[in-house]
Protein backbone atom coordinates (compact mmCIF):
# COMPACT_ATOMS: atom_id res chain seq x y z
CA UNK A 1 0.00 0.00 0.00
CA UNK A 2 1.66 2.94 -0.72
CA UNK A 3 2.66 5.63 2.26
CA UNK A 4 0.43 8.32 3.42
CA UNK A 5 2.10 11.80 4.06
CA UNK A 6 1.27 12.81 7.24
CA UNK A 7 -0.64 9.54 8.38
CA UNK A 8 1.78 7.66 9.90
CA UNK A 9 0.96 3.62 10.39
CA UNK A 10 -1.03 3.18 13.56
CA UNK A 11 0.03 0.66 15.86
CA UNK A 12 -2.62 -2.10 16.32
CA UNK A 13 -5.66 -1.81 18.45
CA UNK A 14 -6.34 -5.07 18.89
CA UNK A 15 -6.11 -8.47 17.79
CA UNK A 16 -8.96 -8.93 15.50
CA UNK A 17 -11.41 -6.57 14.54
CA UNK A 18 -9.24 -3.13 15.97
CA UNK A 19 -6.28 -4.66 14.12
CA UNK A 20 -6.61 -2.89 10.85
CA UNK A 21 -9.50 -0.41 12.22
CA UNK A 22 -7.26 2.80 11.65
CA UNK A 23 -6.34 2.30 7.86
CA UNK A 24 -6.81 5.17 6.31
CA UNK A 25 -9.98 4.49 4.05
CA UNK A 26 -10.70 1.37 4.90
CA UNK A 27 -14.61 2.65 4.65
CA UNK A 28 -13.94 1.94 0.76
CA UNK A 29 -14.13 -1.27 -0.77
CA UNK A 30 -10.81 -1.21 -2.69
CA UNK A 31 -8.96 -0.39 0.53
CA UNK A 32 -10.94 -3.16 2.12
CA UNK A 33 -9.76 -5.79 -0.19
CA UNK A 34 -6.48 -4.84 -0.53
CA UNK A 35 -6.30 -5.92 2.98
CA UNK A 36 -7.65 -9.55 1.85
CA UNK A 37 -11.38 -8.39 2.63
CA UNK A 38 -14.65 -10.29 0.82
CA UNK A 39 -11.90 -13.44 0.16
CA UNK A 40 -13.41 -15.04 2.64
CA UNK A 41 -16.46 -14.62 0.74
CA UNK A 42 -15.52 -15.80 -2.57
CA UNK A 43 -14.04 -18.98 -0.88
CA UNK A 44 -16.73 -20.03 0.92
CA UNK A 45 -19.17 -19.80 -1.05
CA UNK A 46 -17.38 -21.18 -4.04
CA UNK A 47 -16.16 -24.74 -1.10
CA UNK A 48 -18.54 -25.01 1.88
CA UNK A 49 -21.98 -25.87 2.58
CA UNK A 50 -23.71 -23.87 4.45
CA UNK A 51 -24.07 -26.48 7.05
CA UNK A 52 -20.43 -26.39 7.51
CA UNK A 53 -20.70 -23.13 8.03
CA UNK A 54 -22.80 -23.55 11.10
CA UNK A 55 -20.62 -26.20 12.23
CA UNK A 56 -17.31 -23.74 12.09
CA UNK A 57 -18.99 -21.31 14.14
CA UNK A 58 -20.90 -23.78 16.53
CA UNK A 59 -16.98 -25.66 17.03
CA UNK A 60 -15.67 -21.60 18.03
CA UNK A 61 -17.58 -21.14 20.66
CA UNK A 62 -19.08 -17.22 19.62
CA UNK A 63 -21.20 -16.00 21.67
CA UNK A 64 -23.55 -13.31 21.26
CA UNK A 65 -21.57 -9.64 21.41
CA UNK A 66 -25.31 -7.91 22.51
CA UNK A 67 -25.55 -8.74 25.97
CA UNK A 68 -26.50 -12.30 26.61
CA UNK A 69 -23.77 -14.69 24.99
CA UNK A 70 -25.98 -16.76 23.54
CA UNK A 71 -23.49 -19.10 21.14
CA UNK A 72 -24.03 -17.70 17.60
CA UNK A 73 -24.02 -21.39 15.73
CA UNK A 74 -26.30 -22.81 18.07
CA UNK A 75 -29.14 -20.04 17.84
CA UNK A 76 -28.45 -20.07 13.65
CA UNK A 77 -29.29 -24.03 14.25
CA UNK A 78 -32.49 -23.17 15.29
CA UNK A 79 -34.00 -21.86 12.17
CA UNK A 80 -36.51 -24.29 11.16
CA UNK A 81 -35.36 -26.71 8.17
CA UNK A 82 -37.57 -27.44 5.30
CA UNK A 83 -40.47 -24.49 5.46
CA UNK A 84 -40.68 -22.23 2.88
CA UNK A 85 -40.94 -19.24 4.66
CA UNK A 86 -38.64 -16.75 3.96
CA UNK A 87 -35.70 -16.12 6.16
CA UNK A 88 -34.52 -12.98 7.80
CA UNK A 89 -31.06 -11.67 9.00
CA UNK A 90 -31.34 -8.69 11.54
CA UNK A 91 -27.95 -6.82 12.79
CA UNK A 92 -28.70 -5.37 16.07
CA UNK A 93 -26.75 -2.14 15.41
CA UNK A 94 -29.16 0.15 17.90
CA UNK A 95 -26.70 0.18 20.50
CA UNK A 96 -28.64 2.52 23.40
CA UNK A 97 -26.68 0.76 26.47
CA UNK A 98 -25.31 3.34 28.50
CA UNK A 99 -21.71 3.36 28.38
CA UNK A 100 -21.16 1.27 25.39
CA UNK A 101 -20.30 2.68 21.92
CA UNK A 102 -18.10 -0.09 20.12
CA UNK A 103 -20.45 -0.75 17.38
CA UNK A 104 -20.61 2.64 16.31
CA UNK A 105 -16.56 2.51 15.90
CA UNK A 106 -16.84 -0.80 13.97
CA UNK A 107 -19.52 0.31 11.53
CA UNK A 108 -18.12 3.76 10.79
CA UNK A 109 -14.31 2.51 9.99
CA UNK A 110 -15.06 -1.32 8.77
CA UNK A 111 -18.47 -1.53 7.27
CA UNK A 112 -17.19 -3.84 4.92
CA UNK A 113 -16.34 -6.38 7.31
CA UNK A 114 -19.57 -6.65 8.75
CA UNK A 115 -21.71 -6.56 5.07
CA UNK A 116 -19.04 -9.84 4.38
CA UNK A 117 -20.01 -11.13 8.27
CA UNK A 118 -23.55 -10.83 7.63
CA UNK A 119 -23.58 -12.24 3.80
CA UNK A 120 -21.56 -15.10 5.09
CA UNK A 121 -24.13 -15.35 7.93
CA UNK A 122 -27.21 -15.41 5.88
CA UNK A 123 -25.26 -17.94 3.57
CA UNK A 124 -24.75 -19.82 6.88
CA UNK A 125 -28.91 -20.39 7.70
CA UNK A 126 -30.52 -19.68 4.27
CA UNK A 127 -31.14 -16.20 4.64
CA UNK A 128 -31.74 -14.06 1.06
CA UNK A 129 -32.65 -10.53 2.87
CA UNK A 130 -30.72 -9.04 5.94
CA UNK A 131 -31.61 -5.77 7.43
CA UNK A 132 -29.58 -3.50 9.68
CA UNK A 133 -31.52 -1.65 12.28
CA UNK A 134 -29.66 1.65 13.03
CA UNK A 135 -30.54 3.91 16.50
CA UNK A 136 -32.01 7.06 15.41
CA UNK A 137 -28.87 8.99 15.82
CA UNK A 138 -26.71 7.06 13.95
CA UNK A 139 -28.04 8.87 10.69
CA UNK A 140 -24.58 9.16 9.35
CA UNK A 141 -23.53 5.61 9.89
CA UNK A 142 -26.65 5.09 7.40
CA UNK A 143 -24.60 6.59 4.97
CA UNK A 144 -21.62 5.05 5.59
CA UNK A 145 -23.45 1.71 5.66
CA UNK A 146 -25.41 2.89 2.01
CA UNK A 147 -22.40 3.63 0.74
CA UNK A 148 -20.48 0.55 1.42
CA UNK A 149 -23.75 -1.37 0.78
CA UNK A 150 -23.90 -0.17 -2.74
CA UNK A 151 -19.78 -0.58 -3.72
CA UNK A 152 -20.22 -4.25 -2.66
CA UNK A 153 -23.18 -4.67 -4.80
CA UNK A 154 -21.54 -2.74 -8.13
CA UNK A 155 -18.80 -5.47 -7.04
CA UNK A 156 -21.30 -8.23 -7.16
CA UNK A 157 -20.74 -9.12 -3.58
CA UNK A 158 -24.30 -8.31 -2.51
CA UNK A 159 -27.46 -8.80 -4.87
CA UNK A 160 -28.93 -11.39 -7.11
CA UNK A 161 -25.65 -14.00 -7.68
CA UNK A 162 -23.24 -13.48 -4.88
CA UNK A 163 -19.45 -13.68 -5.93
CA UNK A 164 -21.06 -15.27 -9.04
CA UNK A 165 -23.28 -18.49 -6.79
CA UNK A 166 -26.39 -19.25 -7.23
CA UNK A 167 -27.20 -17.29 -3.67
CA UNK A 168 -28.78 -14.14 -3.88
CA UNK A 169 -28.86 -11.96 -0.74
CA UNK A 170 -30.47 -8.11 -0.34
CA UNK A 171 -29.29 -5.70 2.36
CA UNK A 172 -31.03 -3.04 3.03
CA UNK A 173 -30.11 0.00 6.59
CA UNK A 174 -33.50 0.89 8.85
CA UNK A 175 -33.26 3.89 11.41
CA UNK A 176 -34.91 3.34 14.28
CA UNK A 177 -36.93 6.49 16.08
CA UNK A 178 -34.32 6.53 19.21
CA UNK A 179 -35.93 4.36 21.84
CA UNK A 180 -33.29 1.91 24.05
CA UNK A 181 -36.00 -0.44 24.20
CA UNK A 182 -35.77 -1.21 20.39
CA UNK A 183 -32.87 -2.90 20.91
CA UNK A 184 -34.12 -5.70 22.39
CA UNK A 185 -34.82 -8.06 19.96
CA UNK A 186 -38.51 -8.78 19.67
CA UNK A 187 -39.23 -5.23 20.03
CA UNK A 188 -36.95 -4.37 17.45
CA UNK A 189 -38.45 -6.49 14.60
CA UNK A 190 -42.03 -4.88 15.71
CA UNK A 191 -40.44 -1.72 15.02
CA UNK A 192 -38.65 -2.92 12.25
CA UNK A 193 -41.99 -3.68 10.39
CA UNK A 194 -43.65 -0.36 11.47
CA UNK A 195 -45.57 -1.34 14.90
CA UNK A 196 -44.58 0.99 18.04
CA UNK A 197 -41.40 -0.79 19.61
CA UNK A 198 -42.83 -2.90 22.42
CA UNK A 199 -40.97 -6.51 23.03
CA UNK A 200 -43.31 -9.50 21.94
CA UNK A 201 -43.97 -12.69 23.97
CA UNK A 202 -40.93 -15.45 23.80
CA UNK A 203 -41.28 -18.47 22.85
CA UNK A 204 -41.74 -18.76 19.88
CA UNK A 205 -38.44 -17.11 19.32
CA UNK A 206 -37.35 -14.65 16.60
CA UNK A 207 -35.35 -17.91 14.66
CA UNK A 208 -38.66 -19.52 14.74
CA UNK A 209 -40.97 -16.52 14.36
CA UNK A 210 -39.66 -13.21 13.65
CA UNK A 211 -39.48 -10.56 10.92
CA UNK A 212 -42.84 -11.03 9.22
CA UNK A 213 -44.00 -14.17 11.63
CA UNK A 214 -40.88 -15.79 9.45
CA UNK A 215 -37.70 -17.53 11.32
CA UNK A 216 -35.33 -14.65 12.09
CA UNK A 217 -31.83 -14.49 13.47
CA UNK A 218 -30.99 -10.87 15.29
CA UNK A 219 -26.97 -10.48 15.71
CA UNK A 220 -25.00 -7.85 17.33
CA UNK A 221 -22.86 -5.74 14.92
CA UNK A 222 -19.30 -7.36 16.57
CA UNK A 223 -20.72 -11.02 16.90
CA UNK A 224 -21.28 -10.36 12.92
CA UNK A 225 -18.05 -9.19 12.50
CA UNK A 226 -16.36 -12.14 14.23
CA UNK A 227 -18.05 -14.44 11.34
CA UNK A 228 -15.32 -13.82 8.32
CA UNK A 229 -12.68 -14.44 10.89
CA UNK A 230 -13.77 -17.90 12.07
CA UNK A 231 -14.79 -18.71 8.54
CA UNK A 232 -11.65 -17.74 7.25
CA UNK A 233 -9.15 -19.57 9.84
CA UNK A 234 -10.81 -22.08 11.75
CA UNK A 235 -12.73 -22.45 15.14
CA UNK A 236 -9.26 -23.23 16.62
CA UNK A 237 -7.46 -20.64 15.39
CA UNK A 238 -10.39 -18.41 17.12
CA UNK A 239 -10.18 -20.20 20.25
CA UNK A 240 -6.38 -19.69 21.24
CA UNK A 241 -8.12 -16.25 22.84
CA UNK A 242 -10.20 -16.08 25.75
CA UNK A 243 -11.44 -19.07 28.12
CA UNK A 244 -13.14 -22.33 27.28
CA UNK A 245 -16.67 -20.97 27.46
CA UNK A 246 -15.93 -17.48 26.17
CA UNK A 247 -13.52 -17.86 23.15
CA UNK A 248 -12.64 -15.12 21.17
CA UNK A 249 -11.58 -11.24 21.94
CA UNK A 250 -13.89 -8.91 22.66
CA UNK A 251 -14.24 -5.25 22.67
CA UNK A 252 -14.95 -2.77 25.58
CA UNK A 253 -15.86 0.72 25.51
CA UNK A 254 -14.06 1.97 28.74
CA UNK A 255 -15.58 5.58 30.33
CA UNK A 256 -14.93 7.46 32.71
CA UNK A 257 -11.70 8.86 34.56
CA UNK A 258 -8.73 6.71 33.21
CA UNK A 259 -5.74 8.06 31.00
CA UNK A 260 -6.98 6.69 28.11
CA UNK A 261 -10.99 5.77 27.40
CA UNK A 262 -12.00 4.46 23.98
CA UNK A 263 -13.09 1.46 22.81
CA UNK A 264 -9.80 -1.60 23.32
CA UNK A 265 -10.37 -4.95 22.16
CA UNK A 266 -8.37 -7.41 24.18
CA UNK A 267 -8.93 -11.25 24.85
CA UNK A 268 -11.84 -12.88 26.48
CA UNK A 269 -10.66 -13.52 30.94
CA UNK A 270 -8.54 -10.47 30.46
CA UNK A 271 -8.84 -9.28 34.20
CA UNK A 272 -10.53 -5.82 34.82
CA UNK A 273 -7.47 -4.32 36.56
CA UNK A 274 -5.07 -5.08 33.46
CA UNK A 275 -7.66 -3.61 30.91
CA UNK A 276 -7.47 -0.45 32.76
CA UNK A 277 -3.62 -0.18 33.67
CA UNK A 278 -2.24 -1.89 30.62
CA UNK A 279 -5.05 -0.96 28.10
CA UNK A 280 -6.19 2.47 29.29
CA UNK A 281 -2.98 3.91 31.42
CA UNK A 282 -4.98 3.54 34.41
CA UNK A 283 -6.42 6.33 36.63
CA UNK A 284 -6.09 9.90 35.74
CA UNK A 285 -4.08 11.92 38.92
CA UNK A 286 -6.34 12.67 41.64
CA UNK A 287 -8.91 9.66 41.09
CA UNK A 288 -8.89 6.16 42.56
CA UNK A 289 -11.34 3.52 41.63
CA UNK A 290 -13.90 3.51 43.50
CA UNK A 291 -16.48 0.89 41.71
CA UNK A 292 -16.46 -0.31 37.54
CA UNK A 293 -20.09 -0.61 36.07
CA UNK A 294 -18.42 -3.48 33.28
CA UNK A 295 -21.37 -4.51 31.13
CA UNK A 296 -22.61 -1.27 30.45
CA UNK A 297 -25.64 0.06 32.62
CA UNK A 298 -27.67 -2.93 33.14
CA UNK A 299 -25.24 -4.34 35.37
CA UNK A 300 -24.35 -4.97 38.87
CA UNK A 301 -21.34 -2.55 39.75
CA UNK A 302 -17.99 -4.68 41.30
CA UNK A 303 -16.39 -2.43 44.13
CA UNK A 304 -12.99 -1.46 43.98
CA UNK A 305 -11.54 -4.83 45.93
CA UNK A 306 -13.06 -7.08 43.30
CA UNK A 307 -11.24 -5.58 39.88
CA UNK A 308 -8.93 -9.07 39.58
CA UNK A 309 -12.72 -10.22 37.84
CA UNK A 310 -11.98 -11.43 34.60
CA UNK A 311 -13.49 -9.92 31.74
CA UNK A 312 -15.49 -13.29 30.48
CA UNK A 313 -19.31 -14.49 30.95
CA UNK A 314 -18.58 -16.94 33.60
CA UNK A 315 -16.24 -15.00 35.83
CA UNK A 316 -18.33 -12.27 35.84
CA UNK A 317 -21.31 -14.48 36.76
CA UNK A 318 -19.17 -15.52 39.26
CA UNK A 319 -18.51 -12.47 40.62
CA UNK A 320 -22.26 -11.39 40.92
CA UNK A 321 -22.27 -9.30 37.61
CA UNK A 322 -22.62 -9.70 33.45
CA UNK A 323 -20.22 -9.40 31.10
CA UNK A 324 -23.36 -7.14 29.32
CA UNK A 325 -22.39 -5.35 26.04
CA UNK A 326 -18.88 -4.81 27.39
CA UNK A 327 -19.50 -1.06 28.06
CA UNK A 328 -17.11 -0.43 31.20
CA UNK A 329 -18.34 2.43 33.21
CA UNK A 330 -15.40 3.66 35.72
CA UNK A 331 -17.11 5.14 38.88
CA UNK A 332 -13.92 7.59 40.71
CA UNK A 333 -13.75 7.77 44.30
CA UNK A 334 -15.31 11.21 43.87
CA UNK A 335 -18.58 9.89 43.06
CA UNK A 336 -21.59 9.55 44.62
CA UNK A 337 -22.84 5.92 44.27
CA UNK A 338 -26.37 6.88 45.14
CA UNK A 339 -25.82 10.13 42.77
CA UNK A 340 -24.93 7.75 40.11
CA UNK A 341 -27.50 5.10 40.78
CA UNK A 342 -30.25 7.75 40.42
CA UNK A 343 -28.86 8.69 37.44
CA UNK A 344 -29.05 5.31 36.01
CA UNK A 345 -32.36 4.93 37.57
CA UNK A 346 -33.86 7.78 35.82
CA UNK A 347 -32.67 6.37 32.65
CA UNK A 348 -34.36 3.25 32.35
CA UNK A 349 -37.72 4.87 34.14
CA UNK A 350 -37.42 7.27 31.23
CA UNK A 351 -36.80 4.17 28.59
CA UNK A 352 -39.50 1.79 30.19
CA UNK A 353 -42.31 1.19 27.52
CA UNK A 354 -44.73 0.93 29.70
CA UNK A 355 -46.11 -2.74 28.28
CA UNK A 356 -45.84 -4.17 32.15
CA UNK A 357 -46.99 -2.85 35.53
CA UNK A 358 -43.59 -3.92 37.49
CA UNK A 359 -41.47 -2.10 35.12
CA UNK A 360 -43.47 0.93 34.31
CA UNK A 361 -44.34 1.20 38.27
CA UNK A 362 -41.11 0.10 39.75
CA UNK A 363 -39.13 2.14 38.08
CA UNK A 364 -41.29 5.40 38.26
CA UNK A 365 -41.56 4.37 42.22
CA UNK A 366 -37.61 3.68 42.95
CA UNK A 367 -36.77 7.18 40.95
CA UNK A 368 -39.49 9.21 43.83
CA UNK A 369 -37.22 6.97 46.55
CA UNK A 370 -34.24 8.22 44.75
CA UNK A 371 -34.86 11.78 44.31
CA UNK A 372 -35.74 11.51 48.18
CA UNK A 373 -32.60 10.43 49.19
CA UNK A 374 -31.04 12.99 47.28
CA UNK A 375 -32.65 15.79 48.59
CA UNK A 376 -31.93 14.83 51.94
CA UNK A 377 -35.86 13.75 52.86
CA UNK A 378 -34.50 9.89 52.66
CA UNK A 379 -36.27 7.68 55.52
CA UNK A 380 -34.85 5.04 57.16
CA UNK A 381 -36.68 2.26 55.80
CA UNK A 382 -36.35 3.77 52.41
CA UNK A 383 -33.19 1.50 51.37
CA UNK A 384 -34.88 -1.73 51.87
CA UNK A 385 -38.02 -0.45 50.36
CA UNK A 386 -35.97 0.21 47.41
CA UNK A 387 -34.39 -3.22 47.71
CA UNK A 388 -38.19 -4.00 47.88
CA UNK A 389 -39.16 -2.87 44.58
CA UNK A 390 -35.99 -3.89 43.08
CA UNK A 391 -37.03 -7.72 43.86
CA UNK A 392 -40.10 -7.46 42.99
CA UNK A 393 -39.23 -6.18 39.24
CA UNK A 394 -36.24 -8.60 38.81
CA UNK A 395 -37.30 -11.86 36.59
CA UNK A 396 -41.18 -10.27 37.17
CA UNK A 397 -41.08 -7.81 34.03
CA UNK A 398 -42.25 -9.26 30.63
CA UNK A 399 -38.73 -8.14 29.02
CA UNK A 400 -35.31 -7.88 30.10
CA UNK A 401 -35.32 -4.12 30.62
CA UNK A 402 -37.07 -4.68 34.13
CA UNK A 403 -34.34 -6.66 35.63
CA UNK A 404 -31.28 -4.39 33.82
CA UNK A 405 -33.63 -1.36 35.72
CA UNK A 406 -33.43 -3.08 39.35
CA UNK A 407 -29.92 -5.55 39.17
CA UNK A 408 -27.64 -2.33 39.07
CA UNK A 409 -29.33 -1.11 41.85
CA UNK A 410 -29.13 -3.97 44.22
CA UNK A 411 -25.84 -4.28 43.50
CA UNK A 412 -25.66 -1.26 44.71
CA UNK A 413 -27.42 -1.58 48.22
CA UNK A 414 -25.02 -4.61 48.47
CA UNK A 415 -21.45 -3.21 48.02
CA UNK A 416 -21.93 0.58 49.21
CA UNK A 417 -25.34 0.12 51.34
CA UNK A 418 -23.03 2.68 53.97
CA UNK A 419 -23.78 5.45 51.34
CA UNK A 420 -27.17 4.75 50.93
CA UNK A 421 -27.39 4.78 55.29
CA UNK A 422 -25.04 8.34 54.73
CA UNK A 423 -27.76 9.64 52.82
CA UNK A 424 -30.89 9.20 55.42
CA UNK A 425 -28.77 9.80 58.58
CA UNK A 426 -26.80 12.93 57.19
CA UNK A 427 -29.04 14.21 54.60
CA UNK A 428 -26.45 14.71 52.26
CA UNK A 429 -23.99 12.62 50.43
CA UNK A 430 -20.64 11.26 51.79
CA UNK A 431 -18.76 12.64 48.69
CA UNK A 432 -19.84 15.63 49.34
CA UNK A 433 -18.11 15.47 52.77
CA UNK A 434 -15.04 14.12 51.41
CA UNK A 435 -14.93 17.18 49.12
CA UNK A 436 -15.31 19.46 52.20
CA UNK A 437 -12.75 17.89 53.76
CA UNK A 438 -10.21 18.17 50.95
CA UNK A 439 -10.92 21.80 50.21
CA UNK A 440 -10.66 22.14 53.95
CA UNK A 441 -7.02 20.69 54.07
CA UNK A 442 -6.13 22.49 50.92
CA UNK A 443 -7.19 25.34 53.02
CA UNK A 444 -5.00 24.97 55.95
CA UNK A 445 -2.13 24.19 53.75
CA UNK A 446 -1.95 27.43 51.95
CA UNK A 447 -2.61 28.85 55.50
CA UNK A 448 0.09 27.46 56.87
C1 LIG B 1 -33.56 -3.47 26.78
C2 LIG B 1 -32.62 -4.20 25.90
C3 LIG B 1 -31.80 -3.49 25.03
C4 LIG B 1 -30.92 -4.17 24.18
N1 LIG B 1 -30.15 -3.44 23.33
C5 LIG B 1 -29.31 -4.09 22.48
C6 LIG B 1 -28.51 -3.35 21.57
O1 LIG B 1 -28.54 -2.11 21.52
N2 LIG B 1 -27.69 -4.06 20.73
C7 LIG B 1 -27.64 -5.44 20.75
O2 LIG B 1 -26.92 -6.04 19.96
N3 LIG B 1 -28.39 -6.15 21.62
C8 LIG B 1 -29.20 -5.52 22.47
N4 LIG B 1 -30.00 -6.25 23.32
C9 LIG B 1 -29.92 -7.73 23.25
C10 LIG B 1 -30.81 -8.25 22.11
O3 LIG B 1 -32.13 -8.47 22.61
C11 LIG B 1 -30.30 -9.59 21.53
O4 LIG B 1 -30.03 -10.47 22.59
C12 LIG B 1 -29.04 -9.44 20.69
O5 LIG B 1 -29.19 -8.47 19.68
C13 LIG B 1 -28.72 -10.78 20.04
O6 LIG B 1 -27.52 -10.69 19.31
P1 LIG B 1 -26.24 -11.55 19.72
O7 LIG B 1 -26.70 -12.96 19.94
O8 LIG B 1 -25.31 -11.40 18.58
O9 LIG B 1 -25.71 -10.94 20.99
C14 LIG B 1 -30.86 -5.59 24.20
C15 LIG B 1 -31.67 -6.30 25.10
C16 LIG B 1 -32.53 -5.62 25.95
C17 LIG B 1 -33.37 -6.39 26.89
S1 LIG C 1 -40.01 -4.77 31.30
FE1 LIG C 1 -40.28 -2.57 30.91
S2 LIG C 1 -39.57 -2.31 28.81
FE2 LIG C 1 -39.96 -4.53 29.09
S3 LIG C 1 -42.08 -4.84 28.47
FE3 LIG C 1 -42.16 -4.39 30.67
S4 LIG C 1 -42.50 -2.15 30.73
FE4 LIG C 1 -41.77 -2.64 28.67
Amino acid sequence: MTPQIGHPPQPARGPLLFRDIDTLDLVSIDVYRRGGGYETLGAVLAAKSPEECIEIVKASGLRGRGGAGFPTGLKWSFVPKGSAKPRYLVCNADESEPGTFKDRELMEKNPHLMIEGMVLSAFAFGANTGYIYLRGEFEYIQRILDRAIEEARAAGLVGDSVAGSSFRFQLHTHLGAGAYICGEETALLSSLEGYRGQPRLKPPFPAVEGLYACPTIVNNVETLMNVPHILRHGAQWFRQWGTEKSPGTKVFSVSGPVRRPGNVEVPMGLPLSRLLDEHCGGMREGFRVKAVIPGGSSVPLLPASMLDTGLDFESMAAAGTLLGSGGVIVIDDQTCIVDALYNITRFYEHESCGKCTPCREGTYWMSEIFERLESGHGRERDIDLLADISDNILGKSFCALGDAAAMPVLGAIKHFREEFEYHVRMKRCMVNRRRAEIAERAAETVGA
